[in-house]
């Protein structure tokens, strides 16, 4: 990765806006700024833009308040709206890839072509198979890029890189933790609508899938549970609002417990795909990360439910932090929600 001047990093999630700046060291980054602002709940619905002012404000207010004056943002989008490939083709120059992916492409991607864009990335050149390559293929409806890029245009910046949620986290990922080469590990990154789940295998991706599972199902179960606003459950969902009675707590539990074991099945089912697709099938650790790997049942659940030990992330473990920036406790007890923008602020504008 190119460390020169840093991109902004700039996660627009459904959940809340995450800004993100980090400055090169000798031994690692820097943060020199971090922020996040709540976005209302239907301003992003299923990856979509609905309240585009919405978000533009939010862009807007976090770069003021931090008081960031480079432009150049680096952003990332995920969803059903995003393909996510391994391919196998025959062995061919950069060049000849660039020119034949378009055709190549067509056959893997349930789109039209012309309404995606694509992004190839050559993994090896030799594949098991004689005489072709892996080649990572990424195609991201064009729509949803705009979508994406006119926002942060009307905010007064400039969209310098487009990645995937999940490949963000395993930037972030890779200069946080030392796994080794021969531990297959999964990083799972849980936010309000969208999971993203990577799993790395000889330190590289080699199967991702998105599925709209997160922490807004937590929030709408308990408002349908307990007959109560949208605020109100999502304050009892964090611990908070309990003004009322003792015994909405219990109730809260039992629902947290409910939707745990709903997503908890779901990553499973992924994972049981990854595993009749892949020949060494064995998971060591998983790496949680996402605002919703702070419900403590949550984290239980999967551990459980995939017989594998999980820890949450922290994508600040090996940063220096300015104390100019954000208090340590504020850091830590927002820490797993940063996955996404700590690795987006990691490309440099010259990155693709
Ligand atoms: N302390 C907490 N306890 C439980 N849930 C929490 C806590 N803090 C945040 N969350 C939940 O985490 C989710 C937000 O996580 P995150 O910021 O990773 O998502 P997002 O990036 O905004 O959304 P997405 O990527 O799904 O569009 C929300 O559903 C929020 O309620
Ligand atoms: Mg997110």
């Amino acid at each position: 990765m190119a460390r020169g001047k840093q991109a902004v990093g700039l996660d627009i999630g459904s959940g809340s806006i995450k800004v993100c700046v980090l400055k090169p060291t000798k031994k690692s980054y820097k943060l020199e700024a971090f922020g996040m602002v709540p976005l209302p709940p239907e301003a992003i619905v299923d990856g979509a833009l609905m309240n585009s002012t919405a978000v533009v404000d939010a862009i807007q207010e976090l770069f003021a308040t931090h008081r960031i004056k480079t432009k150049q943002v680096a952003t990332s989008v995920s969803g059903h709206s995003v393909i996510i490939k391994k391919i196998n083709l025959p062995q061919m120059t950069p060049e000849e890839l660039e020119e034949s992916i378009q055709w190549e492409a067509e056959q893997y991607i349930p789109f039209d072509i012309n309404d995606v864009n694509i992004d190839v990335q050559i993994l090896n050149t030799e594949s098991t198979q004689a005489g072709q390559m892996d080649v990572l293929l990424v195609a991201a409806k064009k729509d949803m890029v705009n979508d994406y890029t006119s926002v942060i245009l009307e905010a007064g910046l400039e969209p310098v890189v487009v990645d995937v949620d999940s490949f963000a986290v395993q930037n972030m990922f890779e200069i946080n933790y030392d796994v080794p080469r021969s531990e297959t590990v999964v990083l799972i990154n849980i936010g309000a609508q969208v999971t993203n789940i990577n799993v790395l295998a000889n330190g590289t991706s080699t199967f991702t899938r998105d599925i709209s599972v997160g922490g807004a199902q937590f929030t709408d179960a308990i408002q349908k549970a307990l007959n109560v606003s949208y605020d109100e459950a999502e304050a009892l969902k964090l611990g908070g609002g309990t003004d009322t009675d003792a015994v909405v707590p219990q109730e809260v539990e039992r629902v947290l417990q409910t939707e745990s074991e709903a997503i908890a099945n779901e990553v499973q089912r992924s994972l049981d795909f990854y595993a009749a697709t892949s020949a060494d099938a064995h998971i060591a650790r998983i790496f949680l990360a996402g605002g919703s790997a702070k419900i403590p049942a949550l984290v239980k659940t999967i551990e459980r439910r995939t017989s594998v030990p999980v820890e949450v992330v922290n994508p600040f473990r090996n940063l220096e932090v300015s104390s100019k920036v954000a208090d340590p406790e504020y850091l830590s007890s927002i820490a797993p929600m940063a996955g996404v923008v700590v690795g987006l602020a990691l490309r440099a504008p010259a990155d693709k």
